[in-house]
């Protein structure tokens, strides 16, 4: 009998780079694989699992949603739907509320509305920044510099630019009433958990005052949670015109969204964008157990553990300064810049049995559950230093 790694290489494009575990079952931060090996996991399937695996909270919302329907099209009205988009209009500030499957498919979504919008006051150029990551379709890889994601893909769409993040006069230089919009993350996560400044910020939002352009805020990895606040921009006092999440809200289930102010609400006619799938009632069911859980708590639990997590990442560069450049990030979202190829320290830690990743060439990523305890933080650390001391 061949084993899954050696199926999967027989049958599946070869564009993954995964690790070398055959998943059993997984649980909060713990992976359990078929030789019976049991791993920490603080890479939380790619900051989806706010609330760890299989949460009892998301577990029974799936299963009693399951129970009811799990499909039946945005023809209906699905309160599992409208009680997300209620919860999300609380807890993110934003009016307006459209759902999709994942993050590619809000800033696809987030790019029409834009070039929409610019339709209607002679506007049309987007600006995206160096670092972002928005996705794999074509809108998304056109808004970002990534070229080992676009290689040879071509043509992407016209009148978009990618500037330097972080650069206020570059940004200043190129916002024009020309500018439909701006998208960027205010932490950026496949970026090397890159912050954005709050000069950087303040000069977007006196510059949108001044040219009236859109500033959609991608909170795909950083928002739901996980960087302390419900959304990363939460932390600069700049409310954004549109807003893409994914990823940790649905908790597990594909789950995307995208809100906007009310002055967006009337953008798009009957017709002019859905998804057969998007909003789909399990997933929904999910995503409110994961805002609940996150109100309910877990918030709280990220920006302690996450403040903890940070203090021990600030003494382990203290001890490895030859090693060990920056500590970056909130909440738990967090980086560590080495001097050295991240890659290299997160296949020294899977011999120890945790789970990390390289984001960005020398960054560490860390975006475990927001449900993990100082002991599993501990745990981490302590890894982290015997792979450091070895490196
Ligand atoms: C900031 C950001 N935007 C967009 C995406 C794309 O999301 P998805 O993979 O669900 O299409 C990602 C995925 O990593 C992301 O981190």
């Amino acid at each position: 009998m061949k084993s899954l790694m050696e199926r999967e290489k027989d049958t599946f494009f070869q564009v993954y780079k995964r690790l070398p575990i055959e998943v059993d079952r997984a649980e909060g931060c713990r992976v359990y694989a078929k030789d019976g090996s049991v791993y920490l996991d603080f890479l939380a399937g790619i900051a989806v699992n706010a609330l760890g695996h299989s949460h009892p909270a998301i577990v029974d919302a799936v299963c009693e949603q399951a129970k009811k329907y799990m499909h039946i099209s945005n023809y209906f009205y699905q309160e599992p739907q409208i009680k997300l988009a209620e919860k999300l209009k609380e807890m993110s500030g934003m009016d307006r509320v459209f759902f999709s499957n994942s993050g590619t498919e809000a800033t696809e979504g987030a790019i029409k509305l834009a070039r929409r919008y610019g339709s209607q006051c002679d506007k049309i150029d987007i600006i995206a920044f160096s670092g972002g990551f928005h996705g794999r379709t074509y809108g998304a890889l056109s808004v970002m510099d990534k070229p080992q994601y676009k290689d040879k893909m071509g043509p992407y769409l016209s009148n978009t630019k990618v500037i330097e993040y972080n650069n206020v006069d570059e940004l200043r230089a190129t916002i024009n009433d020309k500018t439909a919009a701006v998208i960027l993350e205010f932490i950026q996560g496949e970026g090397g958990i890159t912050t954005a400044t709050q000069a950087f910020i303040d000069e977007m939002s006196k510059l949108r005052e001044q040219f009236g352009f859109l500033i959609i805020a991608d909170e795909i990895q950083a928002g739901s949670g996980r960087s302390g606040k419900f959304a990363a921009y939460q932390h600069f006092g700049v409310r954004p015109d549109v807003v893409t999440l994914a990823k940790g809200m649905g908790g597990g289930m594909p789950l995307g969204a995208i809100l906007a102010t009310e002055a967006l609400a009337g953008i798009w006619d009957k017709g002019m964008h859905g998804t057969t799938y998007g909003g789909n009632a399990v997933a929904c069911a999910a995503g409110f157990a994961v805002l609940n859980e996150l109100e309910n708590g877990v918030l709280a639990n990220t920006n302690e553990v996450g403040q903890y997590l940070k203090s021990k990442l600030d003494e382990t560069m203290a001890r490895f300064p030859g090693k060990v450049a920056e500590v970056r990030g909130r909440g738990l979202m967090l980086g560590l810049l080495l001097t050295f190829d991240a890659a290299e320290l997160v296949a020294e830690m899977l011999k120890h049995k945790v789970i990390s990743n390289a984001a960005s060439g020398k960054v560490l990523r860390i975006v475990p559950p927001l449900t993990i305890t100082k002991a599993d933080a501990d745990e981490f650390i302590s890894v982290l230093h015997k792979c450091l001391e070895v490196i």
